[in-house]
Parts: C-alpha cells; structure tokens; sequence
C-alpha cells in the first residue's frame, strides 16, 4: 500500500495535503475545482455567498459574483467530486446566515465556513461589543449546522488568542486565522478614494504563524492558517509552528492552480531532507519555544531588534 505523507486532517476529513484553496473566484467555475483535486488539494472553501446576494422582491441583484441559485448548483456539482467542498458564508445576520447554511448543507456542501467580515469603523462600537457578536454568531451557526463549520477572523481582534479559545468552546471545528483587510486606498491623482484588492506576500504570513504558535495545543478545533503563503517555507512555517492545514489564494491567482503541485512537492522535499515520516508530526514542533516566551521576554527580545538595528545613517 502506498501511504500519502502528506494527508492530513482538516475540520475531521482526511485530506490528501494540508493545503487547503481559501475562498477566491478561482472556484467559481467546475472544471477548476476538478482541477484543485487534480493538482492535489487538501480540500476546496468555494468563493463566498455574500447575505446581501439575496434575492430581493424576486430579482437576484446582479452586482454578485453569482446569485443564490447559481452558487448552489455549484456546491451541488463540486460535492459529487472526491475531495471535501466547504460552502463560505459571509455576512453577519443570522436568519440570512442561518437560511443560507440551511441550502448550502441541502446542496451537499462537506462542511461551512463562516466569514462575517466586518471592518470596525463605528466609532461607538467597543471591542467587546464587536467580540461578543462573533461569538454569538458562532454559538448559533454551531446548533444550526449539522455539519463541521469553521469560521474565518480578522486580524484587527484586541486578544486574539483569548477570542479564539472562546469561540473554540462554542463547539465549532477551526478558526481560519487570519482574513486578509481591504482598505480603502488615497488616490493622490484623483483625490478619491479606491479599493483595489491587492494580493498578498510572504510577510503577511506572520501574524497568523505567531497566534498558530500561541495556540497550538490550547484549543479542541483545527487551525487553519491564512494569509501571505507564496512558497512551501510559509505552509512549512505554519504547520511547525502548530496549524493543521493553510488555506491559499494568492500563490494560486498569480501561478495558477497546478501551482498546487509545487507546493506539495516543495512540502515532500523538506520532509524527505528532514527524515519526517508524515504531517501531524511536524505540526506545532516549533511552538513550544514561542510559548515559553513570557510578556517580559517578549519586550527584551523587540527592544534588541530595535537597537540591534544598523544603517549607515545611524552614527
Ligand atoms: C480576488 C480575491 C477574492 C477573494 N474572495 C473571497 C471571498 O469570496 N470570500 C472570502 O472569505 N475570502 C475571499 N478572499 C480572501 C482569501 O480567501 C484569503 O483569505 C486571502 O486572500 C488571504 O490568503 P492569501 O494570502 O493566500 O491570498 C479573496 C481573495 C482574493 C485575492
């Protein structure tokens, strides 16, 4: 028998490699999802169904992606292939949010992952206020659906890792760490404001690796990590540093969807140079040395970067 070093688990699957598609167009259409299998993907989070896509007075508003309809036909299709397909919800109501768990689940999805994006720009809206809606929404989509749901977070959390482990006790099955932000952006020549959605780079890897490192071993649910993978190193980064899986966009966008078979070879390489047998024995390797940082430590070692810091400018 031939056993695949790099399968894995995610939100209870057994998946063929810990790299996971995050929610992007790429999986608008069929064949490219068939094609995510081929390249050997992990698992498929579809691009989202937004609460505001909605048909309103019988008509579906045409500035989405895909109406309501569309997008379960497509969840019906891609769950007859073999690899797990999990439905992305975004918004933030819960009777949208529960009716479309309701149809994705009916349409076959494996499994659901929540995205209520939300950027907080109400200035009379505390931390608090906007922790606790989160936590509702999970409590509730959890006694909803019957399937495993894991829900993506921004990185723009006071405590992370605090919110997590709450929302790890409502019984859901990962936290996706973390949502990439969409800032709106000063156009000096126009003077107006612009959104332009902006691929990301390896850099923007870090945050969700140290909160993987802080809280591998602290939570029921699976890690997901998101964010800034451009090679193997960052989904090698990640997982050593205690997430089960890591979702990609971006590297897939800008290389195409084969890029997937690079990664996983680059992962197969490290391991075989490394003498690791399969994935869930490097998961969270390196996490203990993060953990064992306290508070002080941590202002020890930024106040040594700062002044270990050297240009020539600086005489
Ligand atoms: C063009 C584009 C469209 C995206 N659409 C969605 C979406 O529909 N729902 C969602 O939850 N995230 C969406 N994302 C965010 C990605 O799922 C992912 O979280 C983010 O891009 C960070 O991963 P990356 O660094 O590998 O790109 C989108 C990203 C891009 C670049």
């Amino acid at each position: 028998m031939i056993v695949n070093p790099l399968s894995s688990q995610y939100l209870g699957f057994s998946i063929a490699s810990p790299i996971v598609v995050a929610a992007c167009p790429l999986s608008a259409k069929i064949e490219n999802i068939e094609a995510m299998q081929e390249a050997g993907a992990g698992a498929v989070v579809l691009f989202s169904l937004f609460e505001e896509s909605r048909i309103n007075n019988g008509e579906p508003d045409s500035q989405y992606r895909v109406d309501r309809d569309s997008y379960l036909k497509l969840v019906e299709q891609a769950s007859d292939l073999n690899i797990p397909i999990i439905a992305s919800l975004n918004g933030t109501n819960l009777d949208h949010l529960s009716q479309m768990t309701m149809a994705v689940m009916e349409a076959g999805a494996h499994a659901v992952e929540y995205n209520p994006y939300h950027l907080p720009i109400n200035l009379m809206r505390s931390g608090r206020d906007i922790e606790d809606e989160l936590v509702e929404i999970a409590t509730e989509m959890r006694a909803i659906c019957q399937r495993p749901m894991a829900m993506k977070l921004m990185p723009t959390l006071s405590s992370p890792g605090y919110l997590a482990m709450v929302l790890d006790s409502t019984g859901i099955d990962g936290l996706v760490m973390f949502n990439r932000l969409y800032l709106p952006q000063v156009d000096t020549d126009s003077m107006e404001l612009s959104r332009h959605v902006h691929l990301s780079h390896k850099e923007d890897s870090a945050w969700g690796i140290h909160w993987a490192s802080l809280l591998h071993g602290k939570m029921n649910g699976s890690i997901i990590g998101n964010s800034g993978v451009e090679h193997a190193e960052q989904v090698l980064q990640y997982l050593l540093s205690g997430a089960n899986a890591v979702q990609v966009a971006s590297c897939l966008i800008r290389n195409g969807i084969d890029y997937i078979t690079t990664l996983n070879r680059g992962l197969k390489d490290w391991m075989e140079h490394h003498e690791c047998d399969d994935i869930p024995s490097i998961i969270g390797l390196l996490s203990e040395q993060r953990q064992a940082d306290s508070a002080a430590q941590d202002r020890v070692q930024y106040m040594k970067s700062l002044h270990n810091f050297h240009s020539p400018y600086f005489k």
